[in-house]
């Protein structure tokens, strides 16, 4: 029986989120928010402590700087009952990455200090930690820049060592989405975009031809559609699932909620049905309290959430 459910190699950062701004951002002008919350940020990091959140057993790699908001970003992991031995705390010129998040009414922007997040490269990996595990998981490919050229080689690696592999490649900062998607599709079991995402993968505007297309390469393509619920496509076929209904109050991390939530149910083996309302039930919990994991940091409003499931 291997140690962990889940392995996560990435980025480990806090989000910085900012509520209530002036619709206009003026250059040069003192703008005031209503709210902030500093909480746990970063895809990678959010997946590993909503899984353990909801019970799985989590083994978390990754490197920060020896510094105070990297090690707010550590604790919060440890208080979430993820494994965190195999976080490295590199001395050095650069600091842990933040993210800032400015909140508007129908949008967000998203600025990323990268710091540590791209300096985790394949000589950090503990292998043999990361493959004691029933699946691996690698988010934000494209802001693991120190990892990405092996990228490919960790995922065949971790299969080859009998585990299922999932990715979810989150936006690319440079909007150029040039990979070479064969070659990192072809470890992967499980692909997690957004809808944007699955579009920018296949080079088209049209969903459908991006599923059609990601179809053929990875065995089951799961699409996350926000507000939606989410779709998956098994070969030719397709299902849909709906939405959990919920009183959104910020979707800050419901991506990588979602994630969290059918990875838990398809390590333990759940239909994909199953996995696919975990993952709609998981997104929409987060989206219950400001950032990633605050909702999930509230076991008695997890459980109650969980208990009133249909
Ligand atoms: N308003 C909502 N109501 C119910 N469920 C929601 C809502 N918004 C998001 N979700 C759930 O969260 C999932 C993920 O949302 P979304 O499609 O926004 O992911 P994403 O764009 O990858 O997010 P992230 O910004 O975290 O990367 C959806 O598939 C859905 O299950
Ligand atoms: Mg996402």
């Amino acid at each position: 029986m291997p140690r962990f459910d889940v392995t996560i190699a990435g980025e480990l950062n806090l989000d910085l989120i900012l509520y209530g701004l002036p619709e206009q951002l003026q250059p040069e002008r003192e703008l005031l928010a209503e709210r902030m919350m500093l909480t746990l940020g970063s895809s990678s990091a959010i997946v590993a402590h909503n899984l353990a959140a909801l019970g799985s057993r989590v083994g978390f790699q990754s490197r920060i700087g020896d510094d105070s908001l990297g090690q707010i970003a550590l604790e919060r992991l440890q208080q979430g009952r993820v494994d965190t031995s195999r976080v490295r705390c590199a001395s050095g010129p650069t600091t842990t990455g933040l993210t800032v998040i400015l909140h508007h009414n129908a949008w967000r922007n998203i600025l990323t200090y990268m710091g540590t997040i791209s300096e985790l490269t394949w000589d950090d990996l503990d292998l043999a930690y990361l493959s004691d595990s029933r699946h691996f998981h690698l988010s934000s490919y494209f802001l693991q820049r120190g990892l990405r050229p092996r990228v490919g080689e960790l995922l065949h690696y971790m299969r080859s060592k009998g585990l299922t592999t999932s990715l979810d490649t989150n936006d690319d900062p440079d909007d150029r989405w040039d990979t070479d998607w064969h070659k990192i599709l072809r470890d992967v079991d499980v692909f997690l975009p957004n809808e944007r995402e699955a579009c920018k993968v296949a080079g088209t505007d049209d969903l459908e031809a991006a599923v059609r297309q990601l179809s053929e390469l990875v065995p089951l393509l799961v699409v996350k559609l926000g507000a939606k619920g989410a779709m998956a496509a098994r070969g030719k076929e397709r299902i849909f699932a709906h939405p959990r209904s919920v009183t959104a109050v910020d979707t800050v991390g419901a991506g990588d909620s979602f994630d969290a939530g059918f990875l838990h149910q398809y390590v333990r083996g759940a239909d994909l049905a199953k996995c696919l309302a975990s993952g709609n039930l998981a997104g929409a919990f987060s989206t219950t309290r400001p950032g990633g994991t605050e909702a999930f940091r509230e076991a008695e409003h997890l459980k109650n959430f969980l208990s009133t499931t249909t």
